[in-house]
């Protein structure tokens, strides 16, 4: 009998990509998928800790990574030496983790979270009376203590594409566009952008945004987010005019180096058993990492 062989593509690999895809979704919705599933082969075109999170949710099943170097920077910025040290010094808080994190980080967590039940899994912790530290992601961190007034300490790692939106270029940009706009943005943008969006939120949560839009039919919609989302933005909505968020004048840079190693020559070549495959986490290590994940997953049902 042939294995069966199912692709995840996140949204912000190329259309080409999510074309060839059994399933297209964010972080949440793919993590959800991967356990599900009734794959023997699951090639994941996203990035490691994705792949490393399908292969924790179901290790029957052998994960493959198309590009060895799609990582993330949230990841790369993150030593899990001077984390375990961080979390020690606030051992009676619960740690919260963003799902974008190697494994070790993982199963240094109590709570993952993706950027779409980020601010109700906060939210329950507080209403439970619990103290809470927020990584890795810093600017995700200062939106949430800004946007609701907690004090979490924060681990200091950025997302190094949306990092690079800025407040300046950004209202230059729109300015120079007629008409009502709007500007939607991701968790991971500072937070002198997050303070100027109509709305903030995940990958899914910002293209239901679009589908739903309502307003004046000649607006524009700014997306501070990766380029990716938008070609299902258009597929979405091809009536609306949705714009890249600028970052510089004429930067088309709004794109992940790691989600576009997710080439088409890569992916096909995942589907036919080459490229990375995730056999090197302990079953020590996976169980410690699905904890957390499974604490998340059973709370966002
Ligand atoms: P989502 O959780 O919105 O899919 O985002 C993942 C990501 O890597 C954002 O940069
Ligand atoms: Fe990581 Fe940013 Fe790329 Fe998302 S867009 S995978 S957070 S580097």
């Amino acid at each position: 009998m042939s294995k069966r062989v199912v692709t995840l593509a996140h949204y912000y690999t190329a259309p080409a990509i999510q074309q060839m895809a059994d399933k297209v979704g964010d972080s949440l919705e793919l993590s959800l998928y991967a356990k599900e599933c009734q794959a023997d082969t699951i090639v994941f075109a996203g990035v490691r800790f994705m792949a490393e999170t399908a292969k924790i949710l179901n290790p029957q099943a052998e994960v493959i990574l198309p590009d060895a170097g799609s990582t993330c920077s949230l990841v790369t910025q993150t030593d899990v030496k001077r984390l375990a040290a961080w979390r020690q010094k606030y051992a009676d808080h619960v740690h919260v983790a963003y799902i974008n994190s190697s494994a070790e980080h993982k199963a240094l967590a109590d709570w993952i979270v993706t950027s779409r039940n980020v601010d109700d899994i906060i939210a329950h912790l507080y209403a439970q009376g619990e103290r809470v530290i927020f990584s890795p992601d810093r600017n995700m961190g200062a939106y949430l203590n800004y946007q609701y007034g907690y004090d979490m300490p924060l681990w200091s790692a950025v997302c190094e594409v949306h990092d690079r939106f800025n407040e300046n270029s950004l209202l230059e940009g729109m300015a120079a566009v007629d008409g009502p706009k709007y500007l939607i943005a991701h968790p991971e943008s500072p937070l002198p952008v997050l303070k100027r969006a109509d709305y903030v939120g995940s990958t899914s949560g910002m293209l239901d945004w679009v589908r739903r839009f309502d307003r004046e039919p000649d607006a524009t919609i700014f997306v501070a987010t990766e380029d990716g989302i938008l070609y299902n933005m258009g597929l979405a909505r091809p009536d609306l005019k949705i714009s890249q968020a600028p970052i510089y004048a004429g930067c088309q840079c709004n794109q992940c180096p790691y989600m576009k190693m997710n080439t088409i020559e890569a992916v096909r070549r995942a589907q036919n058993g080459e490229g990375v495959r995730i056999d090197y986490l302990t079953p020590a290590q996976m169980d410690a990492a699905r904890l957390p994940i499974e604490r998340m997953l059973a709370f966002s049902k």
